[in-house]
């Protein structure tokens, strides 16, 4: 294992991802960021300078446990204080899981400002992965706004809220079209065809691939909103890894990808040499008002300029829930995997609701909408530092009486950022419970990552999370994630250790969710954390702290 040096300078730069310039967060003049390739066991250490003028900046490590170095998770109020315009930061972490993962900005909306990258870890010198491929691509899905993401913080707190609608462009590697279309005149597509050299910022990537070869696709969404779903036009591709974790291999048509995850997909070349196929992502579970994003496959038996004779895959109806459930179904973990404990110590329901608190339209869990405090929660507890932080128990559940089918007939919440403690080295399980929205038959899918942690996913049901559900957990096979959805009106399972000493993020993906409070905090072995570095607390009241220590 080896320590690889990075040395990261973000700043805003004029860019036209999807051939129309806009602004976005770049880092060392590249957008998407650079892509961290390393290995399982090795080290990074980073050093990530803010070139915003004006704004504090973090990064989070997404899928990356941070195991002994909370501090280096990139969340912006939890783990650290936001690097401020000029000034530098080091993340330095393990990777010791190899896996498909990324990075991301978290803090306000800088996802949507265009924050992000890949981080690919590769199996350890001399060690094998349990399948076997010829070459690798990476994909890093994302959806893009001609809107700023300031302009949308401001749209989505404003009362009443301006909601941010769908993207104008879904992206591939930081690559889309917006006023052009590849496929034109496939599939009703009413744009006119694209004109692109091959040069442009927009202009696809293409992917060129040899016949009768096996490729590994690293795919990872990192969408501030869409659900997506993936196909190559005429291959079948058979899904290997979830979120850094093998799986029981199975073969699909098309994939649905939701913000947070990440694949690993395996397809083999095995389709007429002569003619180029398509790549294509297309919105899932939202009434889709974004062209499909395209790229090519390219076999290199033919021109890489010849664009597919066939048109491009159509994807399942978006509000086709049974299409999307039997795909997330057959996610289950590969023989050997680790098993869950049999038995949690503690049961944690999360019940999500739409609410309006004083005009301002919400999220909130059990009644709380996420709001989250100046200084850090990771160096205030650590540090049991008064007034800081909330120190109330926030709810284990809700009340019996709440119809989650229905509209709430009260959609006043309250704020706050409420920790929920564990008990170091306990089992825990998270009933995610969805409900009924603002508007009547209204209810959504929200993909929820945790940090620090990968969690068994035990199982989903329908309407209501009721007691004796639990006796249908899969404790047999259940995959490990770090990112797991709850479809609507329904309930998702999930059971994790809480053996990571650290204050760790709990949200729903989708960044405008979270910025309108869809998330809790969880804090486990509290005085175990180690050193914090004094980087990671330089504001609130941790930087009152040290000026009182230090006089
Ligand atoms: Cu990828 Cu807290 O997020
Ligand atoms: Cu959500």
């Amino acid at each position: 294992a080896k320590t690889r040096h990075f040395k990261w300078e973000v700043e805003y730069m004029h860019w036209a991802p999807d051939c129309k310039e806009g602004v976005v967060m770049g880092i060392n003049g590249q957008f998407p960021g650079p892509t961290i390739q390393a290995r399982a066991g090795d080290t990074i250490h980073l050093e990530l300078t803010n070139h915003l003028h004006t704004e504090g900046v973090v990064i989070h490590w997404h899928g990356i446990r941070q195991i002994d170095t909370p501090w280096a998770d990139g969340t912006a109020s939890i783990s650290q204080c936001p690097i401020n315009p000029g000034e530098s930061f080091v993340y330095r972490f393990k990777v010791d899981k190899a896996g498909t993962y990324f990075y991301h900005g978290h803090y306000g909306m800088q996802r949507s400002a265009g924050l992000y990258g890949s981080l690919i870890v590769d199996v350890e010198e001399g060690k094998k992965e349990p399948f076997h491929y010829d070459g690798e691509f990476n994909l890093l899905l994302s959806d893009l706004w001609h809107k700023s993401a300031h302009e949308q913080e401001v749209d989505l707190s404003s009362k009443p809220m301006r909601w941010i609608g769908e993207p104008q462009s879904l992206l591939i590697n930081g690559r889309g079209q917006n006023n052009c279309s590849l496929a034109a005149g496939f599939n009703n597509s009413t744009l006119s065809k694209c004109k692109l050299r091959g040069n442009e910022q927009c202009a696809p990537q293409i992917l060129q691939v040899l016949p009768n070869k096996t490729y590994r696709l690293r795919v990872a969404s990192t969408t501030a909103l869409a659900s997506l779903s993936l196909a190559i036009g005429n291959h079948k591709m058979i899904i290997v890894e979830a979120d850094g974790n093998y799986i029981q291999p199975f073969e699909v048509d098309n994939m649905d990808i939701y913000s947070g995850d990440s694949y690993s997909v395996l397809f083999t070349t095995n389709q007429d040499p002569s003619i180029n196929y398509w790549i294509s992502v297309s919105v899932r579970g939202r009434e889709p008002k974004t062209p499909q994003g395209l790229t090519i496959l390219n076999y290199k038996t033919t021109s890489a300029s010849k664009l597919p004779t066939l048109p491009p895959p159509i994807s399942p109806p978006w509000n086709d829930y049974n299409h999307s459930k039997s795909f997330t179904f057959k996610i289950l973990s590969q023989m050997g995997s680790p098993k869950p404990p049999v038995r949690p110590h503690r049961r944690i329901v999360l019940l999500n609701t739409q609410n309006f608190i004083d005009g301002q339209t919400k999220w909130s869990i059990n009644n709380v909408s996420l709001v989250l405090p100046a200084t850090p929660l990771l160096g205030s507890m650590k540090y049991n530092l008064k007034g800081a932080f909330d120190p109330k128990k926030p709810p284990e559940s809700f009340s019996a009486n709440y119809d989650v089918m229905n509209p709430s007939s009260n959609p006043n919440s309250t704020t706050g950022s409420l920790v929920y403690t564990l008990r170091f080295n306990t089992t825990i399980d998270v009933i995610l419970q969805n409900a009924n929205a603002l508007a009547a038959n209204v209810s959504e899918i929200h993909p929820w990552h945790l940090h620090g942690h990968d969690f068994w996913v035990l199982g989903y049901g329908e309407g209501r999370f009721k007691e004796g559900d639990e006796k249908k957990f899969n404790l047999k096979n259940p995959p490990l994630r770090n990112t797991a959805v709850i479809f609507p009106f329904g309930w998702t399972a999930l059971r994790f250790v809480a053996d990571n000493p650290g204050v760790w993020a709990f949200h729903c993906h989708i960044e405008p969710h979270l910025h309108m409070g869809m998330g809790v905090v969880f804090a486990e072995g509290v005085r175990r954390i180690g050193k914090i570095p004094d980087e990671a607390l330089t504001c609130g009241l941790t930087a009152k702290m040290f000026m009182s220590t230090k006089n």
